[in-house]
């Protein structure tokens, strides 16, 4: 399998590694099939997304393109941030091998899920794109949150 030279950048040195402890958003996914796991943190001042950092547990492909759709999304506004997709993300890594593509897919998912954390904090409606993860997101707010909140 050949990864491009981003990919192994990014994978050896990844961006924005850790947690955000006052995030004004959290998104937490896996993916059941290989069980890897990704958190994503973001910040939001005025709409934009000022920081973004992640813990992943996972495979290079999914350390690598948290590194990168963390990279890109921050200094967008919350709506541009929707639209990063994770052929985006994969095209940014200079393209990922077929087989590896679930592992960007995991990376838009927890980009998707912290917005979407982010818009039931401030008691906001979610926007279209986002309500197919309503459901789901919310069971996991419980699980990570607890219920008794
Ligand atoms: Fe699971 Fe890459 S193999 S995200």
């Amino acid at each position: 399998m050949e990864y491009s030279q981003k990919v192994m950048e990014h994978f050896r040195n990844p961006h924005n590694v850790g947690e955000i402890p006052d995030a004004d958003g959290v998104g937490k996914v896996g993916n059941p099939t290989c069980g890897d796991i990704m958190n994503l943190y973001i910040k939001v001042k005025d709409g934009i997304i000022t920081d973004a950092k992640f813990k992943t547990f996972g495979c290079g492909a999914a350390i690598a393109t948290s590194s990168m759709v963390t990279d890109l999304v921050k200094g967008k506004t919350i709506e541009e941030a929707l639209e990063v997709s994770n052929r985006a993300v994969a095209e940014a890594l200079g393209g990922l091998p077929p087989i590896k593509m679930h592992c960007s897919v995991l990376a838009e998912e927890a980009l998707q899920s912290a917005i979407a954390d982010y818009y039931r904090r401030q008691g906001l409606e979610l926007p279209e794109q986002l309500r197919h993860i309503q459901k789901h997101d919310e069971d996991l707010h419980e699980k990570v949150h607890g219920s008794g909140e």
